[in-house]
């Protein structure tokens, strides 16, 4: 018997939502891509453009050579972005079996017009709709940042069928979750100013 999860509001969406770092593998089957998809396009966009393009990558073999590449071009600033402190450091881009993409069935690449100044925003603003909505459908994400290079190499644009003029500007993982996650900690907001 399948069991639906009981609806999460919004409010329990935002402050519940975490990066996830551990997946099952468990592919996302078309219907739930399809879900996130229509959440993310319900994001504002500027001047109703509505450029914001979507790659699906779902072969593992393929998501592994992603990784490699991507592992390759890392600068040490995108290194930082998958170090944990106390748990992992940067010698884990020297291991062949760690993926950036921790081993998650589903990779989804937002792409913006890059003629659109306003392009990457809406890609950014489709994200948090989609990874909210996952969250609400008790699926895993996280922002892959260090896969942007990669992604925007020529060949790679060529082999996901993103063309020329679009760009690859926010890669998310989703898959089902190992272990439900818990928040991470924010400070309290810094207000500069009430004029
Ligand atoms: C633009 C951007 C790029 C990111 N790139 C990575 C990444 O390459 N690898 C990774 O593990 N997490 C990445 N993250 C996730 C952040 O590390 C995470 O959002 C942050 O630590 C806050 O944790 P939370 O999402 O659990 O609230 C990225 C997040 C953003 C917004």
């Amino acid at each position: 018997m399948i069991r639906v999860p009981p609806p999460m509001t919004l409010d329990e969406a935002i402050a519940g939502r975490s990066s996830v770092r551990e997946y099952t593998g468990q592919r996302l089957d078309d219907a739930a891509i399809a879900m996130l998809l229509d959440a993310a396009v319900r994001a504002p966009t500027a001047m109703h453009a509505e450029s914001w393009r979507f790659v699906v990558v779902q072969d593992e073999a393929r998501l592994a050579r992603l990784s490699d590449r991507a592992k390759l071009l890392l600068d040490d600033r995108a290194r930082r972005l998958h170090e944990r402190p106390g748990r992992r450091g940067p010698e884990v881009f020297s291991k062949p079996d760690f993926s950036i993409f921790y081993n998650a069935g589903t990779l989804l690449v937002i792409c913006a017009d890059a003629g659109n100044p306003f392009g990457a925003a809406d890609c950014w603003l489709a994200a948090e709709n989609l990874m909210l909505k996952a969250h609400a459908m008790r699926l895993g994400t996280c922002v892959i940042g260090s896969a942007v290079s990669a992604l925007n190499e020529p060949d790679i644009k060529a082999e996901l069928g993103i063309p020329a003029s679009h760009a690859a500007v926010a890669p998310i993982i989703v898959g089902t979750p190992v272990h439900e996650g818990s928040p991470t900690a924010r400070r309290d907001p810094e207000v500069l100013a009430r004029r």
